[in-house]
């Protein structure tokens, strides 16, 4: 730091921002480390020198804890990610209506928003719709499959799921079955919080379709492989499904990307 206050000191302004320009086109793929300093967050594919700000919220610490210990994630944390739904859910908790998320494994991002939020005590439903045992094959373009996806590709984890949200009771509708078949029975008009999260085109642009007049005004809509290469098809057609409706979407540097229902 104070190598970089002495730099600063002796040349002028000018010579460091050509010196910070020239940094910048040939670090290439590499963090700037002369420029920005060490990484802190290197994680789930991202990799910043800005502030984690979430690692010092203990009731985001708690609640990742938690849905961590559903065993969803074996392959690494996601806490960026998981810190995007609680910013989402903090907004739906806030607003008139129902959570709902597609794709839901074995519930470690539900189950984190729901403690993140106090799910509780704000008086509403959490449906939870996945299949519970994987991808759907038949759902897969052949793009998709090119892309390297398949079929199949998760434990089955039904009864995990149930066991995990049975202390919420009523609260938790569990919908099982392969989206868009299940959707109607999502039987709430109101929604405040959508994830979808089902890593194929085909059901999630269904669910967006299906939800998105529902959304109340104000509620985030988070798509969960926006920005992921293997999800490439996707994210052509959620920018179509943004721009039908004139609507911005967000591309956040985890892979998600972000609606929020204009008002
Ligand atoms: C990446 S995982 C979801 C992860 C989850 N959000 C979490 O918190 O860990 C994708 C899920 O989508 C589900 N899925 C894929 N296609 C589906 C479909 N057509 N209908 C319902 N669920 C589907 C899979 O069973 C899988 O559990």
């Amino acid at each position: 730091m104070n190598l970089r206050n002495k730099i600063r000191d002796r040349f002028s302004d000018g010579s460091l921002a050509r010196f910070v320009i020239f940094m910048n086109k040939v670090s290439g793929n590499w963090l700037n480390r002369p420029l920005y300093g060490k990484a802190k967050f290197n994680e789930d594919g991202l990799v910043t020198a800005h502030h984690p700000t979430f690692e010092d919220d203990e009731r985001f610490v708690s609640a990742y804890e938690k849905g961590r210990a559903t065993g969803s994630w074996p392959h690494g944390d996601l806490r960026w990610r998981a810190h995007v739904l609680c910013w989402a859910a903090s907004r739906g908790a806030a607003l008139d209506g129902d959570f709902v998320e597609c794709g839901v494994n074995r519930g470690g991002s539900a189950l984190t928003v729901m403690n993140y939020v106090d799910f509780e005590r704000l008086g509403k439903r959490f449906y939870l719709l996945d299949t519970y045992e994987g991808l759907v094959a038949e759902q897969l373009s052949d793009e998709e499959r090119r892309a390297g996806l398949r079929g199949g590709g998760y434990e089955p984890c039904y009864e995990a799921v149930v066991r995990t949200f049975a202390p919420f009771g009523d609260a938790v509708r569990i919908i099982r079955g392969a989206v868009p078949s299940t959707l109607g029975e999502v039987d709430t008009q109101r929604i405040a919080f959508l994830s979808i999260d089902m890593n194929a085109r085909e059901p999630e642009i269904a669910a967006a379709e299906c939800f998105w007049d529902r959304l109340v005004p104000g509620a985030a809509m988070v798509l969960d492989d926006y920005g992921w290469r293997k999800h490439a098809a996707q994210r052509l057609a959620f920018d179509e499904f943004a721009l039908k409706r004139s609507v911005p979407l967000l591309a956040l540097p985890t892979g998600q990307g972000l609606i929020l229902k204009p008002h």
